[in-house]
């Protein structure tokens, strides 16, 4: 199988939508609003073009990865600019065969040489914690409301970076998108069933999950 990883242009726009819409509809939700954000996302001044990639196989477009500014803020009120990404996602067919891994591959390397001090995004552990992310809550990194969402998950690229500072974690203008706009949005694909299922309440449960400094103190007995 050959794939080919590249930058996005202008005619992958649809495809991309299309292949987005197709692999978080019913995931998180019913239906999905992912494609929504690859949509406003490009026209935004947070978007980082040279981090904007898609992967193809036969002229088949089959993974996107995008990247938005973002922002880090210390207690002693230091701003760095930092990257995120999100949204991320492969064809359901293509999943698990390593091209999550090659996007996330290829564009980390050229954050590094950006000079970016460290990658924060949003997401499930469990697909980014192999990739060297860890809790926000291990860099003392947390949302502007001073907490430490279960899925803010930090990728440190300047070794020490964070120092003893505490952080907290500003992400792009961009994902505070109108929800009715979304919806309306949508209108533009092809019908496609709503659903509920456990992977939603999965979610769910992800996102109402914190941790707390005091949890880091593991005791063995
Ligand atoms: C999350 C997502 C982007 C990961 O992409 P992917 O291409 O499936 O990821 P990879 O194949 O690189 O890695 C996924 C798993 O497949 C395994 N894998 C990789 N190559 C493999 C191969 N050749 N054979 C079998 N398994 C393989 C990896 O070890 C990994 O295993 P794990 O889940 O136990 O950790 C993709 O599943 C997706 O689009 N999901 C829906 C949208 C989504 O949730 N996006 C992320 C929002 S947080």
């Amino acid at each position: 199988m050959n794939t080919i990883i590249r930058l996005e242009t202008e005619n992958d726009y649809l495809n991309v939508e299309k292949l987005t819409r197709e692999a978080f509809w019913n995931l998180y939700m019913p239906g999905c609003e992912e494609h929504y954000l690859c949509h406003i996302l490009r026209g935004h001044t947070d978007f980082i073009k040279q981090l904007d990639f898609v992967a193809e196989i036969d002229g088949n477009i089959i993974a996107s990865i995008m990247y938005s500014r973002a922002h880090l803020i210390s207690e002693d009120n230091e701003t760095v600019e930092i990257v995120s990404f999100g949204p991320l996602c492969v064809h359901p067919e293509y999943q698990r065969q390593g091209i999550g891994t090659a996007l996330i591959e290829k564009t980390r390397k050229i954050v590094e040489k950006m000079d970016i001090p460290a990658i924060v995004i949003y997401g499930d552990p469990h697909n980014y914690c192999k990739h060297g992310f860890k809790n926000g809550i291990d860099y003392k990194v947390s949302n502007l409301e001073g907490e430490y969402p279960l899925g803010l998950l930090v990728l440190e690229l300047t070794p020490g970076f964070f120092g003893k500072k505490k952080w907290k974690a500003q992400q792009s203008d961009v994902f505070k998108y109108n929800q009715e706009e979304a919806i309306e949005f949508d209108k533009r694909f092809d019908e496609k069933e709503k659903k509920t299922g456990y992977s939603q309440e999965l979610f769910r449960m992800q996102i109402r999950a914190f941790l707390r400094e005091e949890q880091l103190t593991v005791t063995s007995t």
